[in-house]
């Protein structure tokens, strides 16, 4: 299965243009993945919703609905928060958990992504859970991860995986997003994003002590894809994408889940 996540972020401003990008997307996407081995995932603000999910495609179970976020308890006092259960409930099968804009404006931190997984995954949602290191020069010539990365992504996964079983861990989708590729316009180059992915593998298959589990989780790339890069990443061997900007182009991002 091959992934197209778009992550709209706080775009746009007004619900009749998240209406009509969704429109566009979908008149695209809607014969390119029927059939086919993609899932398209739509992620807008919280507050579009449920406008954008009376414009699903009746039946059709290859494009869903996702958030951006999620709290970690179903309900209660918690100002401003969004609970997972209400997520499900409004139609989201997917939640984007702990990515980068969330640890560097939200105050997000190893123990609330790991609360949050844990909900996401309590209330029937398939998380998209982002790691990534911050600096570049995580690579050496040879395209090997570096000490540093590999210590980050390890960190990460530990602290986001905390008490998380085998069984329920093959509902994550995990992705790659170096941060420093994030809506900079410089993606990682596709080897590295592999070698990357890679190495998440080996960390999960430590930490779970199965090997073939690991192989078989899907670890896709974020950050800086578009409809020039996007092939490279595929052909290297991810699983899918996480998308941002291009994702707010309709034309960009049909091309993208156009490819095979
Ligand atoms: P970008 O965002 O495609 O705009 O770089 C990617 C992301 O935030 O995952």
């Amino acid at each position: 299965m091959v992934y197209f996540i778009a992550n709209w972020k706080m775009n746009p401003v007004r619900i009749e243009d998240a209406e009509a990008l969704f429109t566009a997307a979908l008149k695209g996407i809607d014969r390119l993945v029927l059939g086919k081995d993609k899932t398209v995932v739509i992620c807008p603000p919280f507050v579009f919703l449920e406008r954008i999910k009376t414009n699903f495609p009746e039946g059709k179970r290859a494009i869903f609905l996702g958030a951006q976020d999620c709290f970690w308890e179903e309900k209660g006092a918690f100002t401003g928060e969004v609970s997972p259960l209400m997520l499900k409930g409004m139609g989201c099968d997917y939640v984007i958990i702990g990515h980068s804009e969330r640890k560097q404006y939200g105050g997000e931190t190893e123990e609330t992504i790991n609360r949050k997984l844990k909900a996401a995954l309590k209330a029937r949602l398939n998380p998209v859970l982002c790691v990534g290191e911050r600096s570049r020069d995580s690579f050496d010539d040879e395209g090997k991860v570096q000490w540093g990365l590999g210590l980050v992504l390890r960190e990460q996964l530990q602290g986001a995986l905390r008490d998380i079983s085998k069984t329920t861990l093959t509902k994550i989708i995990f992705s790659y997003e170096p941060v420093w590729a994030i809506g900079t316009g410089v993606a990682a180059a596709p080897d590295d994003a592999l070698s990357a992915s890679m190495f998440i593998r080996k960390i999960i298959a430590d930490l779970y002590g199965d090997r073939e589990l690991a192989r078989r989780l899907p670890v896709l790339y974020g950050g800086s894809v578009d409809a020039a890069n996007a092939a490279g990443f595929l052909q290297a061997g991810l699983d899918g994408f996480l998308i941002g900007g291009a994702s707010l182009e309709p034309r960009e991002f049909v091309k993208i889940v156009g490819l095979n």
